[in-house]
C-alpha cells in the first residue's frame, strides 16, 4: 500500500509539472516576441519550446494539456518557412485545438516592439485572452506578414485539418488603415477601433472564406472598413469590409437581440439566453448541435437521464411544432 501511495504522488508530481503553465509557445528564431511578454503581464504563465524539436516530439495530449497555444508574429516576417514547423505538425496540434481561436492578419508584435503601439498591444492582450479563456485548448495564430504578397486568395496550409481559410493580400497601395471591430468578447476589454486603425498598415491579410457554420464556425472580428473584393461581407451595424482578424468564441455583432439574422450568417439567436445551458444557441449565434434550418438548432441527443431538471430548450419546441405544421401541410389534401 505505502509503494502504491509514493506512486501516486510521484505521479501527481508530474501531473503537476505537466500542467504548470497556461501558455505554449513554438521556439521561433529562439526569440520571444511580444505576445510572450503581454500575456505573462496579463497574469498568464507561459512554456516556450527549447527548440523545434521540442514542438515536433509533442503529442496531440501533450498540445492539449495548455490553455492555448500562441504561435506569434515574427516581427512582420514575410517568409511562410517561419511556420512550416507548424504545417508539418498539423495531424498533430489540430485535434488539441477545441477552444476558443483567433486568426490575425497582421503583426502586432511589430507594432508593439518598433512603436509601442497602444493598439498593438490592445490586440494582443484581448486576443490572448480570449483564447485561454474557454475550457478546452486554444488558439492564438497572428499571419504576421507571410501573405502580404498574394495577389489572389491563398489556402492557409496549417490550419488545413481545422477548416479551410483563404487569404489574400497586395490589399491596396500604400495601406488599409481602417480598421472596425464586428465582434466582441467579455474579455476583451482593451482594443477599439481608434486604436487598431492607422497602424500604417493595419491590415496585411484579408480573408475571403473561412468556416462558419456550426459550432466550430469562425466570425469576423475586425474588418479592414470599405475594402472591397473578393471577402467583402456587410454586417449587422451596415458596415462593410473584409475581415482580416477572425475568431471562434466571440459574439458578433446584431447577435444575443433574440432575433436570428441568417443574412449575417447568424444560425439562431436566444437573446440572453446564447451560450447557456438553457439555450441551443451559443454566445456567437451558433447552433451547438448543428442547424435544421434559420432559428431552428438541431436538440440534444436524449439525455440518459429520464429525471433530467433542465427544461425543454425553447428552440426544440419551436422545431417540433414546425416539423408537425409541415406535416398537416404534406398530408392535408390538396384543393383541386
Ligand atoms: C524570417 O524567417 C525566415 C525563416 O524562418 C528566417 O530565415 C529569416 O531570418 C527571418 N527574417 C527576419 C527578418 O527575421
Ligand atoms: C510605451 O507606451 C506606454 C504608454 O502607452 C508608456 O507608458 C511606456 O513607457 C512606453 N514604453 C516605451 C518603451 O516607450
Ligand atoms: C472542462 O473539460 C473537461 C474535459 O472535457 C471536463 O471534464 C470538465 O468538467 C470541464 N470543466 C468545466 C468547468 O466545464
Ligand atoms: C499588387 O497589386 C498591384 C495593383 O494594385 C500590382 O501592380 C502589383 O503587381 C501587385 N503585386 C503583386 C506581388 O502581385
Ligand atoms: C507610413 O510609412 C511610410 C514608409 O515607412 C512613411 O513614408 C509614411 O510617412 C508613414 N505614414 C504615416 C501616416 O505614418
Ligand atoms: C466607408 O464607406 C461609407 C459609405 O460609403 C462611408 O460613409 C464611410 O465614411 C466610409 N468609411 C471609411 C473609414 O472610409
Ligand atoms: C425571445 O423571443 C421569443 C419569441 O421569439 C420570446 O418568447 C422570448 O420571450 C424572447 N426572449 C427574450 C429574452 O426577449
Amino acid at each position: 500500500m505505502r509503494a502504491t501511495g509514493y506512486l501516486f504522488v510521484a505521479l501527481a508530481g508530474l501531473a503537476c509539472v505537466a500542467w504548470a503553465e497556461d501558455l505554449l509557445f513554438p521556439y521561433m528564431h529562439g526569440l520571444k516576441y511580444s505576445e510572450y511578454d503581454i500575456a505573462i503581464k496579463q497574469g498568464h504563465t507561459a512554456h516556450v519550446c527549447k527548440d523545434e524539436a521540442e514542438w515536433t516530439s509533442m503529442t496531440t495530449a501533450d498540445f492539449a494539456k495548455y490553455k492555448a497555444i500562441v504561435i506569434p508574429d515574427c516581427l512582420c516576417n514575410s517568409s511562410l518557412a517561419t511556420v512550416d514547423f507548424l504545417d508539418a505538425s498539423k495531424s498533430v496540434w489540430s485535434p488539441a485545438v477545441t477552444g476558443n481561436m483567433i486568426i490575425i492578419g497582421t503583426d502586432p508584435s511589430f507594432h508593439a516592439k518598433w512603436y509601442n503601439l497602444t493598439g498593438a498591444i490592445a490586440m494582443m492582450q484581448d486576443a490572448i485572452n480570449l483564447v485561454a479563456s474557454k475550457n478546452g485548448t486554444g488558439m492564438y495564430f497572428s499571419l504576421s506578414c507571410y501573405y502580404q504578397a498574394a495577389s489572389t486568395p491563398v489556402a492557409i496550409s496549417a490550419l488545413s485539418e481545422i477548416g479551410e481559410f483563404m487569404v489574400r493580400g497586395n490589399l491596396s497601395h500604400p495601406c488599409l488603415n481602417d480598421a472596425h471591430l464586428v465582434a466582441g468578447s467579455s474579455v476583451m476589454t482593451s482594443l477599439k477601433d481608434s486604436i487598431a486603425s492607422n497602424w500604417n498598415c493595419s491590415v496585411h491579410e484579408a480573408f475571403t472564406s473561412y468556416p462558419r457554420s456550426g459550432p466550430s464556425g469562425f466570425e469576423a472580428l475586425a474588418i479592414a472598413v470599405n475594402a472591397s473584393g473578393p471577402g467583402q461581407q456587410e454586417f449587422a451595424d451596415g458596415s462593410r469590409g473584409i475581415p482580416y482578424i477572425i475568431a471562434r468564441g466571440a459574439t458578433p455583432l446584431g447577435c444575443g437581440n433574440n432575433i436570428t439574422e441568417p443574412a449575417y450568417k447568424e444560425e439562431c439567436d436566444d437573446g440572453d439566453a446564447n451560450g447557456t445551458p438553457e439555450s441551443l444557441c451559443s454566445s456567437s449565434c451558433r447552433c451547438v448541435n448543428g442547424v435544421l434550418e434559420p432559428g431552428v438548432c438541431r436538440p440534444n441527443p436524449t439525455s440518459t437521464s429520464s429525471r433530467s431538471t433542465q427544461s425543454t430548450p425553447s428552440r426544440y419546441i419551436e422545431a417540433t411544432d414546425r416539423l408537425r405544421r409541415l406535416l398537416i401541410l404534406v398530408t392535408a389534401p390538396r384543393a383541386a
